[in-house]
């Protein structure tokens, strides 16, 4: 999808992303983190209001063209970093500690069985009282391999019940807290 658009999914244009990015940081418990990741970043949409709330956020993505999209946009910011990197190797270092990963539409293109993989190895990278956010479409689309409902069923079985949640018809949106 990326050869063919900067923003294949129309992200900056849907009221429906907009609210989500809106809610997503809003439900977030601490009013400022020190380290956020953000995986699969896409155009760095999210990754700008992220910048208001941290420190210092790390954001990466599989694809150079949205690691460009992103950049540009996050331009404006100092302490953002955007790079190219799959989100199934794990936070690398010097990426951690961190206290708040965001996994936002990325977790249904996986099997349930790699999705919880990755949620665990986010989710141990996250300093005590630190949060994951989670937020996925529910409705079904062709190219995921799971729902988001399904997606969120393995989060909450791989990391105990969510501290916040929010079930819109449109999506689920969780914030896990790390003991
Ligand atoms: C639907 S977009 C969501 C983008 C962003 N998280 C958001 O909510 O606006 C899914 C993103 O996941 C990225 N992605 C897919 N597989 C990935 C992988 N293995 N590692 C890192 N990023 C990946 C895609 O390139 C795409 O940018």
């Amino acid at each position: 999808m990326w050869s063919t658009s900067d923003d294949p999914w129309n992200h900056g244009g849907r009221w429906y992303e907009q609210r989500k990015y809106d809610l997503t940081v809003a439900v977030l418990p601490a009013a400022r983190y020190r380290i956020a990741l953000e995986p699969a970043c896409g155009v760095g949409l999210l990754t700008v209001r992220l910048a208001e709330r941290a420190d210092a956020v790390m954001a990466f993505d599989a694809w150079p063209r949205a690691v460009a999209v992103a950049t540009r946009r996050c331009r404006q910011f100092p302490h953002v970093s955007v790079e190219v990197g799959d989100i199934r190797s794990g936070p690398l270092p010097p990426a951690t500690p961190a206290d708040l990963v965001v996994l936002g539409e990325v977790l249904y293109y996986f099997d349930e069985s790699r999705c919880r993989e990755i949620a665990t190895q986010w989710f141990d990278a996250i300093e005590p009282g630190g949060h994951l956010v989670a937020v996925h479409y529910r409705p079904s689309v062709a190219e995921h391999v799971i729902g988001g409902d399904a997606a969120h069923a393995v989060l909450r079985d791989a990391l105990g019940p969510p501290i916040v949640a929010v079930s819109d018809p449109g999506f689920l949106l969780e914030v896990f807290e790390r003991a």
